[in-house]
């Protein structure tokens, strides 16, 4: 090599460890910016928590899961990835999937990035969880307690309260309070009305954030409940005729869409006091409603076919443990908005992930 050869082949070599140097600063700043995701609620965000405790309200078998390339059943309530799923390697704190909090196997590293203590059949009224033996609201905050507990004890407490305040907490919940608990059975019915039951969720709302701003958390998400009416579980009970006639049942999206206003608002008077109390807080409000109203109104701009039936067994009722190894099921799941006749499928959670990116980016980057 003569000596401007090995000139060339120096500088190269500088400019190749600067480069390295660059996208390691790069991977650490945006680190930096968002260092966990941490996600409580019901079905729409577990992704097996279910799998590890008693109650019916599973998954975890076929034809669940099958669109996973090894067709593994996880305990999410679709065929495949979870919104959430989407979220968590999109932001770069996963690589696949965003795993459950009650898996015994997790290490240090992955309580660290993220974990969904969420429970599928869970609600805010305290009646909800408990009509299906699954795990309260409140408990998924403990086990969070319990998970930074460990954090700590590994990595400090200092670091860990950086962590927190540089992580996302997201929180999905409220169909189940008024699909399986306030229009299912009388024992709400009686004593509260539409509008005094939407304020009371939204009361639970508001304490759980609370909890999570004493803990020390500064970014919190909360997401707004589905257009109600078109879940292809409410068609079949509500319509006059639940197989000629299955047009979404308006009184419940109605009721949806109002509980999503009460909701903005409430989050809309805690900013407002958190701006005077603690400027670094940010809650911010995700929409389902839209993202799933647009999916099922413009079906054939996203490729759907079935909008108002699941793709496992009839479409109409079975979900759960109604959907099973034994049930019949649809050809392309990605034609159907969803999977059983209560949860999306996967092409539909990826849609509401696309459809939330804006949201997503301008948490990242607050
Ligand atoms: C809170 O403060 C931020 C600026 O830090 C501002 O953009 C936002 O509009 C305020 N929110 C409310 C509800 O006043």
């Amino acid at each position: 090599m003569g000596i401007s050869n090995t000139h060339l082949f120096l500088s190269l070599v500088q400019i190749f460890i600067l480069c390295l140097l660059c996208f390691m600063a790069k991977v650490e700043a945006s680190n930096q910016k968002l260092s966990g995701f941490y996600v409580f609620g019901d079905s729409t965000v577990d992704p097996g928590n279910n799998n590890y405790i008693k109650t019916p309200f599973r998954s975890n078998f076929p034809p669940y899961g099958r669109d996973f390339s090894n067709q593994v059943p996880t305990g999410r309530f679709t065929n495949g990835r979870l919104a959430t799923d989407y979220i968590a390697s999109y932001v770069g704190l996963k690589k696949d999937v965003l795993p459950p909090y009650l898996d015994p196997n997790l290490r240090i590293e992955e309580l660290m990035t993220g974990v969904s203590f969420a429970s599928a059949g869970s609600g805010f009224d305290p009646l909800t969880p408990s009509m299906t033996n699954v795990i309260p609201i409140e408990k998924q905050l403990e086990y969070l307690r319990e998970c930074r507990k460990r954090l700590e004890d590994a990595l400090g407490k200092r670091r860990i309260e950086n962590h927190v305040k540089n992580a996302v907490f997201f929180l999905s919940a409220g169909t189940n309070d008024f699909v399986l608990n306030y229009f299912a059975i009388p024992a709400r019915r009686k004593s509260y009305s539409i509008l005094a039951y939407q304020q009371f969720l939204i009361q639970h709302v508001r304490e759980f954030i609370q909890d999570l701003l004493a803990e020390g958390a500064r970014k919190i998400a909360i997401s707004g409940v589905p257009p109600m009416g078109c879940l292809p579980f409410m068609i079949t009970l509500n319509s006059p005729n639940a197989f000629f006639q299955r047009d979404c049942i308006n009184k419940y999206s109605s009721i949806a869409r109002d509980y999503n206003l009460l909701l903005q608002h409430e989050l809309h008077a805690m900013q407002l006091q958190l701006n005077m109390s603690t400027p670094d807080a940010k809650i911010y409000y995700v929409d389902i409603y839209k993202p799933i109203a647009d999916m099922i109104q413009m079906r054939k701009r996203f490729g759907f076919d079935e909008v108002d039936s699941g793709c496992c067994g009839s479409g109409y009722i079975e979900a759960s443990i109604l959907c099973n190894k034994l049930s019949n099921v649809c050809v392309d799941p990605s034609k159907y908005v969803f999977w059983d006749s209560i949860h999306p499928t996967e092409k539909t959670y990826h849609n509401i992930f696309l459809a939330s990116l804006s949201t997503i980016d301008f948490i990242v980057n607050n």
